[in-house]
């Protein structure tokens, strides 16, 4: 039997496979799809203080290897998640992260308080990531001392596991997950979503309604994994890993990098049987390859010492 729970702050998941948010709605919507009590986690859709309309049409456009979305957090707001989805939701034997957005830093600790009153989530992710609104999201992950206030005024409000979702819109990801350890972060997850843009040729106009929006699928994911790898090695914090996981080869690979967990999203959208072949394959991969814990993978890509130039470069910049 191959060991495969793994723990992220106070939470232990019965597999590293999670879903990412805003690829399995609030975890309710794909009951008929698949058994859920399989997966290591739900990271829910982000949720907000008020119900969000979201950014108008169009808000998605398909790209190569990938998609565009400016979506524009669209949500049902906390307190319909509380009373029409928690009740469903604590039914199921798996963990359950709630991902927060916010505009203020006292919306983040207010969302987390409406929570912390009522019985349901196991984690918080915190998305202070999101292309696509004008205040929050960017602009909190990318300055580094917003960051340190959304991480510790979220840290004073709860002692449930927090997790930070990092973008990798800035120079050095690494300083970013340092701060969060530093302000009391139990995980980082990384990466979400690259600005991008596309144009349609015959009308002129850009794709989205908002011009700019969000890349995520296979086309993002050697950058995610470069990133998970630098912050592996320069913070010791659990890493969940995202980026274009769409098999299970993939999710190997972002173990190997440093992730603790990943999450699949964009495939999600192609098949979300997805995470579950992907929690087949890496148990199979497991036992071909005689590694007893999934555990023993998190880091342990073979970098050769001598010409060991990513580390030593990363070590050197982040001084
Ligand atoms: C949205 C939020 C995100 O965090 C992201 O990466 C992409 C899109 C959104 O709701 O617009």
């Amino acid at each position: 039997m191959i060991k495969t729970e793994v723990t992220i702050g106070k939470l232990t998941l019965k597999n590293p496979v999670l879903v990412a948010s805003g690829t399995f709605g609030y975890g309710d919507e794909l009951i008929d799809s698949i058994d859920i009590n399989k997966l290591g986690g739900i990271v829910t859709k982000s949720l907000t203080l008020k119900p969000k309309a979201g950014n108008p049409p169009p808000r998605i456009a398909e790209t190569p290897c990938g998609m565009l979305n400016s979506i524009g957090l669209a949500n049902i707001g906390v307190d319909r998640f509380i009373n029409e989805k928690l009740p469903l939701l604590r039914n199921f034997d798996t963990a359950l992260i709630v991902s927060i957005a916010a505009k203020r830093i006292e919306d983040y600790c207010e969302i987390i308080r409406r929570l912390e009153n009522v019985d349901g989530a196991d984690a918080y992710e915190i998305n202070i990531s999101c292309p696509n609104v004008k205040e929050g999201g960017l602009e909190f992950g990318t300055s580094l001392s917003m960051t340190a206030k959304v991480v510790s005024e979220t840290r004073k409000t709860t002692d449930k596991t927090l997790i930070i979702k990092l973008t990798p819109n800035v120079t050095r990801i690494s300083d970013f997950a340092k701060v969060c350890k530093e302000e009391g972060a139990d995980a980082v997850s990384l990466i979400n979503t690259i600005v991008g843009m596309a144009i349609d040729i015959r009308t002129r106009k850009p794709k989205l309604s908002t011009i700019t929006g969000g890349l995520s699928g296979p086309a993002i994911k050697p950058i995610a994994l470069a990133k998970v790898f630098e912050v592996f090695q320069n913070v010791d914090i659990p890493i969940i890993g995202i980026g274009g996981i769409s098999t299970w080869e993939d999710a190997i690979e972002f173990m190997l990098a440093g992730a603790r967990a990943i999450q699949v999203g964009t495939a999600n959208f192609v098949d979300p049987t997805t995470p579950l072949q992907i929690i087949s394959g890496i148990i199979k991969y497991c036992e071909e390859n005689k590694i007893q814990d999934v555990n023993e993978l998190v880091g342990s890509v073979l970098i050769d010492a001598d010409d060991n130039i990513a580390k030593v470069s990363f070590r050197e910049t982040t001084k």
